[in-house]
């Protein structure tokens, strides 16, 4: 498609008086990858509407080899979203395949392991591991809480020693094929999305 023909113009007519618009997308268009309710609305205004109604739902992810999924959970969480996105490890993540979504959520930091366990704890947030481990519980028909983080591996070694002895449960995906795993990224899709099913 087209990258010129995504989303509006210039704004026609008079413009809003409404400090949520951006002046400079009002006159030259919005052409972001934005849902119409937020056309020519300052990231600002957008961050502040969707905190009146994030999900009591983290995610994590952990980072020691600079994951490349991590983007695209990111965008996917932006779409759920969630309460915040917590990357665990290097602080370093390829951000293209966010779409710049980070830009609409929380994102924190964790430099290790402990710190996120600490974090939860703190929190009083369930850790809840997703990860086709022996003794995983399948997530398809496991009633996810609502307020909870859930904590992704990365590719390769998946979910770290420290975070598995941190969490509630670990919960599976179902597989049919011949691959050992899924990427993380879908993982993270499927999760999220088992989240919403139940609670939103
Ligand atoms: C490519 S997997 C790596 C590790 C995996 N334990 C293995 O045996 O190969 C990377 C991450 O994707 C997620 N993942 C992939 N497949 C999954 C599945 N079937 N169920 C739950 N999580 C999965 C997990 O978060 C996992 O840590």
């Amino acid at each position: 498609m087209d990258p010129v023909s995504v989303g509006v113009g210039p704004w026609p007519g008079t413009w809003p008086d409404d400090d949520r618009y951006d002046p400079e997308l009002l006159r030259d268009g919005d052409r972001r990858n934005v849902v119409d309710r937020y056309r020519y609305w300052t990231v600002e205004a957008i961050v502040a509407d969707l905190d009146r109604t994030r999900h009591p739902l983290h995610v994590a992810i952990e980072n020691w080899h600079s994951d490349l999924n991590i983007g695209s959970i990111v965008r996917t969480a932006n779409a759920c979203n969630v309460a915040a996105v917590h990357v665990v490890g290097n602080r370093r993540w390829n951000r293209r395949g966010a779409m710049v979504t980070d830009r609409y959520l929380h994102l924190r930091h964790h430099a290790t392991s402990d710190d996120l366990v600490a974090w939860a704890a703190a929190e009083a947030l369930p850790l809840l591991g997703v990860d086709n481990l022996p003794g995983a519980v399948p997530l398809e028909g496991f009633a996810l809480p609502r307020d909870c983080v859930l904590v992704l591996g990365q590719e390769g070694p998946g979910l770290s020693d420290p975070v598995r002895a941190a969490c509630d449960v670990v919960l599976s995906i179902a597989q049919f094929g011949s691959t050992r795993s899924i990427n993380a990224a879908a993982a993270g899709a499927i999760a999220m999305h088992a989240w919403i099913v139940q609670h939103a």
